[in-house]
């Protein structure tokens, strides 16, 4: 994967109107639990990503068939349910959503498999999943936290458990490991997490309990038949996100982003994008298989003001950091991005990844164990050979970052935009045109 992109500064600014592709974290879930239905249903809008194709080939693998109706669209067949003859090995590749919110799921089926994946993902820590599901009893092998993880199918006990980070990936594998047990499982954050798995569940008819009290935020689950219901995913906020900072920044912008997930819990960016006072507008909300929906219009900004991510707004925009960064680099002050060190654990370690890059161009950036300061600046007037270090959200900000430079650029290993946005550069052409 060491090919590399040469962008250059784009000139007339972006225009016209795209639809986004859809939603990675609703497409996992609309399969995973598609997949429980055992039966047939249709999954409209599906991600086709290379992490939520890990997620359905490792579905296929063990009995769950599909075929595609169309490019995006799919009858997903769990009708023979879940199974394994012999101790199966499951390749997640690059995908955490993948291997996290399976190891749930499959630490409570009758079979045995082994967990795999690429160098980054062996990399990634599994002990904030294995931790909570070895107290619920799962039978768990790891090299030391990491993949691969050899599961041993058992049956698990009902916890109550408080999850030291706000992650959904956690959240959705003790919910999917507590779906198979009689006494309800109770998990609480001090933060809310993204709650697709929550409002999914809800939409197919679950025995699930959401709420509040003095402890945090919970999600409670137990046995539950699902009812089977098509399910139409929304388009990714995370990807639209790369769009809607280009046009804020690069001048003569103006774009509609249609049908993106405005889930309240995944709008972080929007909530920056108002304390930055960028000029953009939400029109026609809607429900889509119970997620909030709407089109995004915005425009360039002239004047972006400086803005603070940190606290309950981190796992709210937890993807849109390495963006937003770029979105910094062009504001009138220092922007601050504090409590925010789970990035250090993400495709690569964020908080290092973008200050080398943005300290490259010349960009004012200072590292703080969780998080940075950037300084804006008026022009960035430096060539540079920037590392993806193969985290696609890198590489697609970099992107971003060209269309202001006043020099080339070279942007090594770009192909792994393919595992989340296949689409990225055909839908920056339709702009451009
Ligand atoms: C995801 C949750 C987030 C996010 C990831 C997708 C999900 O991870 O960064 O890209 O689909 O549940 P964490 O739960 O680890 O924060």
């Amino acid at each position: 994967m060491d090919n590399i992109l040469e962008t250059k500064k784009l000139i007339n600014g972006l225009k016209g109107e795209i639809t986004i592709p859809p939603d990675k974290s609703i497409s996992h879930r609309a399969l995973i639990f598609g997949a429980l239905t055992n039966s047939k249903i249709k999954i409209k809008n599906l991600s086709k990503g290379e992490d939520c194709i890990s997620t359905l080939k490792i579905l296929e693998k063990l009995g769950v068939e599909y075929e595609f109706i169309s490019e995006h669209d799919l009858i997903l067949n769990s009708s023979k349910g879940l199974s394994a003859k012999e101790k199966v090995i499951l390749n997640c590749n690059n995908s955490g959503t993948s291997a996290r919110l399976l190891a749930g799921l499959f630490s409570r089926c009758d079979f045995s498999c082994v967990l795999i994946g690429d160098d980054s993902l062996s990399k990634r820590p599994m002990k904030r999943i294995i931790a909570p599901l070895e107290l619920m009893g799962a039978k768990i092998k790891s090299n030391d936290n990491n993949l691969p993880l050899e599961i041993e199918g058992t049956k698990l006990k009902a916890i109550t458990y408080h999850s030291p980070i706000s992650s959904a990936q956690v959240k959705s594998a003790l919910i999917l490991a507590g779906l198979g047990i009689d006494e309800p499982t109770r998990i609480y954050e001090k933060t809310l997490s993204r709650n697709h798995s929550e409002i999914m569940l809800s939409y197919l008819g679950a025995d699930i309990k959401i709420g509040q009290d003095d402890k945090g935020h919970f999600v409670e689950v137990k046995k539950t038949k699902l009812i089977p219901k098509d399910i139409e995913i929304a388009g990714d906020i995370s990807s639209a996100a790369f769009f809607m900072v280009a046009a804020a920044i690069v001048p003569n912008s103006d774009i509609t982003i249609k049908n993106v997930g405005i889930n309240p819990t995944r709008t972080g960016i929007l909530d920056v994008f108002k304390q930055a006072e960028i000029d953009f507008s939400i029109i026609n909300e809607r429900l889509v298989s119970s997620e909030l929906v709407a089109d995004i219009r915005v425009k360039y900004t002239k004047n972006i003001k400086p803005f603070e991510i940190k606290g309950d707004l981190i796992p709210r925009l937890i993807d849109e950091i390495p963006i937003l960064a770029i979105l910094a680099a062009k504001a009138q002050g220092i922007s601050t991005v504090s409590d925010a060190q789970d990035l250090r654990n993400k495709e690569s370690d964020r908080i290092k990844t973008i200050v080398e890059a943005l300290s490259f161009l010349g960009i004012n950036i200072k590292e703080k164990p969780d998080g940075f300061n950037i300084k804006g600046c008026d022009e960035i007037n430096k060539t540079a050979i920037l590392e993806t270090h193969l985290d696609h959200r890198l590489a697609m900000s970099f992107y971003v970052l060209s269309m202001i430079n006043n020099q080339a650029m070279k942007i090594k290993g770009f192909d792994c935009i393919n595992t989340s946005f296949p689409e990225f550069l055909k839908l920056i052409k339709e702009l451009k045109s």
